[in-house]
C-alpha cells in the first residue's frame, strides 16, 4: 500500500471533482475554463512522490486499464518500461479521434493539471526524461489549455512539450502517433517492435490515454484501496463515459463501474423516445439492442456476454424514429476512407463493405449483399497493421445482426425514417467543439443535469 495517502474525493464525480466550482461565466469554444494550478492544488493537494515501483504496485492491485480503447492493464505497460533500459519518452495520446467522444477534450481543455501530474508521475516511475502530450490540430481549447498549465509547473522533472497534430481516425492509433512525431506521416506502423519497446526516436516509449494518466494521478495520491471503492472488484473505480444520441442531456459523464445502463441513460437526462438500440464503444463498437442493453451493466463481463467492450467510454442511444441501418452506412463509410493506404484487405475490404451496406440501406443491394458484406467482414479481421479493419468488421456486424430484419423494408422503399445524425467530421472542417456538450456527472446519491 502506498504511504502517508490523503483522503480521496468519497463517491463520485472523482476524477471531475472541483469541475463545478470553476467559473463558467468566461467559457470559450463550449468547454469553459481550464482549472488553474492552484486551483487543481486546492482539490487535490500537491504531486506526491512515491518511489517507482511504490507506484507501478499501486497501479496494478488498483487493476487501472487503459481507458483509449483497447483496455490494456496499465501496470504491464508500467513495469515493461520501469523494467527496461530507462530514458525513455511517455506520451499522453490526446488524439481523441473517435468523432463521438469528447472525455479526452473535457480532461485536457479543463483538468490539464490532471493528466499532466499522471504522466509526470509515469515518467518519474519510468525514468523517462520527457513527456510529449499530442493533441489533434482542431483541439483548440485543449491545446490552449495544455500550453497555459504546462508554462506554470515547475522545472522539477520531465520536461513537457505539447504538440498538434492532423485529424483522422487512425492518426490516434499508438503507432501513428509515433510516427508523426518520428517526422513521418501519422500512419500506422508495422508491429513489433511496440512503441514500450521501441517507440519514439527509438526509445522505449509509453503512450497512454489521458484518462488513463488521470486516473494514475488519483491512484498516486488516494491509493489502491480508495480506488476500488468504487466498481466491482472485477472493474474498480469510474470512468468517463461519453454518452449521446437520443437523450436529453447528452455529455461526457463521470460512472462507477457496475452501474446499470439504464443509469447511464438517466444520468445524460434520459431517453427523449423509446430506444431500439445502443452502440456502445463507438465506430469500432458494437450495437446492441435495446432490450438486451439496458440488461447490462457498465462492467467488462456484462459487455462481453453481449460480445461488446466499453472501447473509448462512447454510448450513443438510437431512437426508434431513427434508421439504423441508414446510421451504419454512414459509419462505416467514414471508417473505409479512414484507412491510412497501406495494407490490401483494409484498403479493398472495407470499402467494399462500406459500398455493400451502403447498398442495403439505400434499397439497391440484391438479395445476396448481407451474405456478402459479412464474408467480407470476416475476412478482414487481424489483416491489417493495426486494428482499423478488426473494429470496423465488429461494427458492421453487429448492425447487420440489430438491423438486419429491416433491409426487407429498404428494398420494398418503405424506410422513411429519419436521420439520428451520429457524429462524423466533416473533412476539412474543425471538429465542432460544442457538438457534444461537456458535462459532470451527477455526485453520488444525488442526480443533476445540466
Ligand atoms: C484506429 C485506432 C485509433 C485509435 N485512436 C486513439 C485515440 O484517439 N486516443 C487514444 O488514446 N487511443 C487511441 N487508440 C488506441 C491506441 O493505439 C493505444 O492503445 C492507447 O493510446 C493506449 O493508451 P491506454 O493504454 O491508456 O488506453 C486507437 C487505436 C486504433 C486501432
Ligand atoms: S490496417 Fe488499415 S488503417 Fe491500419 S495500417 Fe493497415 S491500411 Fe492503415
Amino acid at each position: 500500500m502506498m504511504s502517508a495517502l490523503s483522503a480521496g474525493p468519497s463517491g463520485l464525480p472523482r476524477l471531475l471533482v472541483g469541475l463545478d466550482q470553476l467559473d463558467h461565466s468566461s467559457a470559450r469554444d463550449g468547454a469553459g475554463v481550464p482549472m488553474t494550478l492552484a486551483e487543481h492544488e486546492r482539490v487535490h493537494g500537491p504531486l506526491p512522490r512515491p518511489a517507482p515501483l511504490q507506484l507501478v504496485e499501486a497501479v496494478q492491485r488498483s487493476g487501472l486499464r487503459g481507458r483509449g480503447g483497447a483496455d490494456f492493464p496499465t501496470a504491464v505497460k508500467l513495469r515493461s518500461l520501469v523494467e527496461g533500459v530507462g530514458g525513455g519518452t511517455i506520451v499522453v495520446n490526446g488524439s481523441e479521434t473517435e468523432p463521438a467522444s469528447a472525455k479526452d477534450r473535457l480532461l485536457l481543455s479543463r483538468l490539464p493539471h490532471l493528466v499532466l501530474d499522471g504522466a509526470v508521475l509515469a515518467a518519474r516511475a519510468v525514468g523517462a526524461r520527457e513527456v510529449i502530450v499530442k493533441v489533434s490540430d482542431d483541439a483548440l481549447a485543449s491545446l490552449r489549455a495544455l500550453e497555459s498549465a504546462i508554462s506554470v509547473r515547475s522545472g522539477d522533472g520531465p520536461t513537457i512539450q505539447l504538440t498538434g497534430g492532423p485529424t483522422g481516425y487512425v492518426t490516434g492509433e499508438e503507432t501513428a502517433v509515433i510516427h508523426h512525431l518520428d517526422g513521418g506521416p501519422p500512419a500506422p506502423m508495422f508491429v513489433p517492435p511496440r512503441p514500450f519497446e521501441r517507440g519514439y526516436r527509438g526509445r522505449p516509449t509509453l503512450v497512454q490515454n489521458p484518462e488513463t494518466l488521470a486516473q494514475v494521478a488519483l491512484v498516486a495520491r488516494y491509493g489502491e484501496r480508495w480506488y476500488r471503492e468504487l466498481g466491482t472488484s472485477a472493474d474498480p473505480g469510474s470512468a468517463l463515459v461519453t454518452i449521446s444520441g437520443a437523450v436529453a442531456a447528452p455529455g461526457v459523464y463521470e460512472l462507477a463501474f457496475g452501474t446499470p445502463m439504464t443509469d447511464l441513460l438517466e444520468a445524460a437526462g434520459g431517453s427523449t423516445e423509446p430506444l431500439q438500440a445502443l452502440l456502445i464503444g463507438g465506430y469500432f463498437g458494437t450495437w446492441v439492442d435495446s432490450s438486451r442493453a439496458m440488461r447490462l451493466r457498465l462492467a467488462r463481463e456484462d459487455l462481453r456476454s453481449v460480445g461488446c467492450s466499453l472501447g473509448s467510454g462512447v454510448l450513443i442511444a438510437l431512437g426508434e424514429s431513427a434508421c439504423g441501418l441508414h446510421e451504419s452506412a454512414r459509419v462505416i463509410e467514414y471508417l473505409a476512407a479512414q484507412s491510412s493506404g497501406q495494407c490490401g484487405p483494409c484498403v479493398h475490404g472495407l470499402r467494399a463493405i462500406a459500398d455493400g451496406v451502403g447498398a442495403l440501406a439505400s434499397g439497391s443491394a440484391g438479395e445476396r449483399e448481407r451474405e456478402r458484406v459479412l464474408r467480407w467482414a470476416a475476412e478482414v479481421r487481424g489483416r491489417g497493421a493495426c486494428h482499423h479493419p478488426d473494429g470496423a468488421s465488429r461494427f458492421v456486424e453487429s448492425a447487420l445482426a440489430v438491423f438486419g430484419a429491416e433491409i426487407e423494408s429498404h428494398r420494398a422503399g418503405t424506410c422513411h425514417s429519419a436521420s439520428a445524425g451520429l457524429p462524423l467530421p466533416t473533412p476539412g472542417l474543425p471538429r465542432p467543439s460544442g457538438a457534444v456538450g461537456l458535462a459532470v456527472a451527477p455526485r453520488a446519491g444525488r442526480r443533476r443535469r445540466r
